[in-house]
């Protein structure tokens, strides 16, 4: 173990019991230059600043690995931009996130990469890496997936469905782009609903006047994700090409997810909060249109499915799929769930949340906490040189949690734009004290500590592990 007894630390904190993916242990963390310079149970050194970690939890600071900042959706742009977005990220103990490319009509996929590194640099809090959404025309671009990868973006994300919208591929397509990401050593994403079961259910419920927002639920059901991931899966396996399927809804698509990788193909499963939480009886309620979002909200035993999947570390990643919508917009539907702007807030709820209904319910434990909120979506994407674990050499992204408070979300003391939280009133089992971004404090007790948004742009390492 190196001396470090004498080395002087910028910040050192003090007695915090440490959550890393190996274990949790009382440990001094020293921090130099940004870094986690060391990890001991009794530094001897002295540092600038020093904080009293004492009966606290310190994670790594979390990833978010599925944010929309400033999406348009139907009629409107999802409320939070890399400003507001990232704040509540900051607030929610995520210090990096990962966003994904607009693509417009025509525009090719690295001017679609730019423009949103643009809208980010210089407006985040937190760090920042992007996926590069194909939506438009794959063929044309994709002589750019090398030149794109090499830049250090190597997750390409496809949609099966959304046709209306122009971002749906065809199998052919998704066949051709995940042959042409794959070889040049990079990883297709999938929103896996199959449209054509999604098309023919929305017309019908359309047809028949049926325009509450329980029939969304009806027109976009779980077998549609089944299909949809069945076919990709075959795709992929036969390519022998890593898959990753974004926002997992139910436990008929987890059911043929698991059955594909247990055959060998290499996939990966994320899910979010609101699967995992909401059920599809909200729809019903006075403001069952806010919780539109896609794919639908399903059923309780889609959700003790998805539990069971966290437990036996089936599931990969828990992201959100943050694209907020303030009340005013999603009023804008009146109501209907075919224009209802699609989507929920939950990039500052997602730690606590898993952190209270996942290792506070002994459904997960800390380390499987740290897996899917740090070190697998670091070493999906890519980061795990800088990302996802306190570790000596990783950038000194932390959170310091009070496990003896209890807190309860409002959507009124949220700090991104949408001005109502579907977790209204969830107790949380902790307080966020402390946020750390590569050792400069962003959020301390309720107040944010950093004058300008320094959010980095993090490129993924350039070898493919
Ligand atoms: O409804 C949602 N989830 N909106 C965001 C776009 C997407 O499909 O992920
Ligand atoms: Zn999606
Ligand atoms: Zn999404």
């Amino acid at each position: 173990m190196p001396n470090t007894s004498r080395v002087t630390f910028d910040l050192i904190i003090r007695n915090g019991t440490v959550v890393t993916s190996r274990n949790t242990q009382v440990m001094d963390v020293g921090v130099r230059e940004g870094k986690i310079q060391a990890l001991e149970p009794h530094l001897s050194a002295r540092a600038k600043q020093e904080i009293d970690a004492t009966g606290r939890l310190v994670f790594p600071g979390f990833i978010d690995a599925h944010t929309h900042m400033g999406i348009p959706i139907k009629t409107t742009t999802s409320a939070d931009d890399f400003s507001s977005g990232s704040l509540a990220a900051a607030f929610g103990g995520i210090t990096t996130i990962i966003d994904f490319t607009v693509q417009e009509k025509g525009q090719s996929l690295i001017d679609s990469l730019e423009e949103r590194i643009s809208r980010a640099r210089g407006k985040s809090y937190v760090d920042f890496h992007i996926h590069v959404n194909v939506t438009d025309q794959p063929e044309r671009w994709l002589s750019q997936i090398p030149e794109i990868i090499r830049r250090g973006f190597r997750s390409f994300k496809t949609f099966s469905t959304y046709r209306e919208a122009g971002m749906m591929v065809t199998w052919p397509q998704f066949r051709t782009i995940m042959e042409a990401v794959s070889a040049a050593g990079g990883l297709v994403m999938l929103h896996a609903e199959d449209n054509t079961v999604v098309e023919e259910a929305t017309q019908k419920h359309l047809d028949e006047g049926q325009l509450e927002p329980i029939y969304h639920a009806r027109s976009r059901p779980a077998s549609a994700e089944a299909r949809a991931i069945e076919q990709a899966a075959r795709i992929a396996g036969e390519l022998q090409a890593p898959l990753y399927i974004v926002h997992l809804s139910s436990a008929a698509g987890l059911a043929v997810a698991l059955r594909a990788k247990q055959g060998g193909v290499p996939l990966f499963i994320e899910t979010c909060p609101q699967y995992l939480l909401l059920d599809k009886s909200v729809y019903l309620n006075e403001n069952g249109h806010y919780f539109i979002t896609t794919p639908p909200l399903r059923t309780r035993s889609d959700q003790q499915a998805l539990w069971q999947a966290l437990s036996n570390n089936q599931v990969d990643v828990v992201g959100t799929d943050h694209c907020p919508f303030t009340r005013e917009q999603k009023e804008m539907g009146q109501r209907q769930f075919h224009q209802t702007p699609n989507g929920l807030p939950g990039v500052e709820t997602l730690f606590p949340l898993l952190y209270t209904y996942g290792v506070q319910t002994g459904r997960m434990t800390l380390q499987q906490l740290v897996q899917v909120l740090g070190v697998n979506p670091a070493r999906i994407f890519g980061l795990e040189h800088r990302k996802g674990d306190i570790r000596v050499g990783l950038d000194a992204d932390l959170v310091i949690w009070n496990p003896r408070e209890t807190t309860r979300i409002t959507g009124q003391h949220q700090h991104g734009r949408a001005d109502w939280s579907p977790y209204e009133g969830m107790t949380i089992a902790g307080k966020l004290e402390w946020t750390l971004l590569r050792g400069n404090v962003l959020v301390h007790n309720d107040q944010l500590m950093a004058s300008s948004p320094d959010g980095q742009l993090i490129p993924a390492k350039s070898e493919i592990s």
